[in-house]
């Protein structure tokens, strides 16, 4: 009987090595220290036991149980800790994958020259200054020196609101006599960017709503060499070196004398192609000396203060760089045209 208690342990024990899962455990449990185990038979018949035979036995078979109940105790814990070693491997984080990318947006072309024309203008000196969208008559046309009726202002073909002498502004000029009102008598360097419209017939050229860069300096002794080379230094920055500036005289109410400034086409170089339509030139702002009613409206005295001004066209510039064809496609929405910039 002894004997068969040691062969129960001894197969027992052997038989908890081989065990790896809960499963397989609870198996373990019930075929070896379950109710009808030989273990458990042998214990339960002790009565039957002669009584000389009964102390050992009972004291030997107990022992085994203990043993038997403390290797299971260990077991089910060691299962336990593999099982949780086991998930927070296999769950872990690889801090060393690399990331899954971001679908990020883009700028748009039209902000992208933006921002390189702020970027070249502060470089010289100049801060941007925001001035409305929505203007009166007053500022869009009357202080720049284009009064009522004046056939200047067939130049720009004005959307009127409901509201009189409520406007959209046609031009960025304006927002010259906002920075000279704030200003004055400082002197101003500032470059005026936004959206202006006009009421005109779309075509690849031309758009109802576009942006403008306005240019201001006012000060003392600002002479026109002072408006052609700071704008032949902008020319050279912003299309490369290699390209010409051109000023033809030109008119505007507001400037005196007045320029239209070109570049050499980039397309030709200079040559003559369609894009400049075989002249070799394309323009890209009209500019020239602050007339002196303007200077007056803005508070500066024209007998001491002089400047010029400029207004130029950001998306004819991005047209120009980047070879667009139809100026149309900026505010089109199109993604085949925006993803590629
Ligand atoms: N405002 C003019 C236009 O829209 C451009 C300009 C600006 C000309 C400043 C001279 C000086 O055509």
């Amino acid at each position: 009987m002894l004997d068969q208690l040691n062969a129960i342990e001894h197969k027992a024990t052997a038989a908890l090595q081989a065990v790896n899962n809960k499963d397989d455990l609870e198996q373990w449990r019930v075929e070896h220290l379950g109710k009808k185990s030989p273990l458990m038979t042998i214990l339960g018949d002790l009565g039957k036991l002669s009584k000389e035979e009964r102390p050992a036995i009972g004291k030997r078979g107990n022992e085994v149980k203990v043993a038997l109940e403390k290797a299971y105790a260990d077991q089910v814990e060691a299962l336990r800790k593999a099982e949780l070693q086991h998930s927070l491997t296999a769950g872990a984080l690889d801090v060393t994958l690399p990331g899954r990318p971001i679908v990020r947006g883009r700028l748009h072309p039209a902000t992208q020259t933006l921002r390189e024309i702020y970027a070249i203008w502060a470089e010289m000196g100049f801060q941007v200054y925001r001035a409305r969208d929505v203007e009166t008559d007053e500022y869009n046309f009357e202080l720049l020196n284009i009064p009522r009726h004046h056939p200047a202002r067939d130049m720009w073909d004005t959307f009127y609101t409901t509201t009189p002498n409520v406007i959209l502004r046609t031009h960025t000029s304006p927002g010259q006599i906002h920075a000279m009102r704030e200003y004055c008598p400082q002197p101003i360097r500032v470059i005026l960017p936004g959206m202006c419209y006009r009421y005109e017939q779309i075509s690849a050229s031309k758009e109802i709503q576009f942006h403008q860069v306005e240019g201001l300096a006012v000060g003392k002794n600002i002479r026109l060499t002072d408006l052609l080379g700071t704008v032949t230094e902008f020319n050279r920055r912003i299309f490369g070196p290699e390209r010409q500036t051109r000023f033809r005289s030109s008119y505007f109410p507001f400037t005196e004398p007045s320029v239209e400034i070109d570049v050499s086409c980039a397309n030709c170089n200079g040559q003559g192609c369609a894009v400049c339509k075989h002249t070799g030139w394309l323009e890209i702002a009209g500019a020239g000396m602050v007339h002196p009613t303007v200077l007056r409206n803005g508070g500066y005295d024209p007998a001491i203060y002089s400047g010029f001004a400029f207004g130029m066209g950001p998306q004819r510039i991005t047209m120009l760089k980047y070879g667009i064809s139809d100026i149309r496609y900026f505010w089109a929405n199109d993604l085949r045209f925006l993803e590629q910039f």
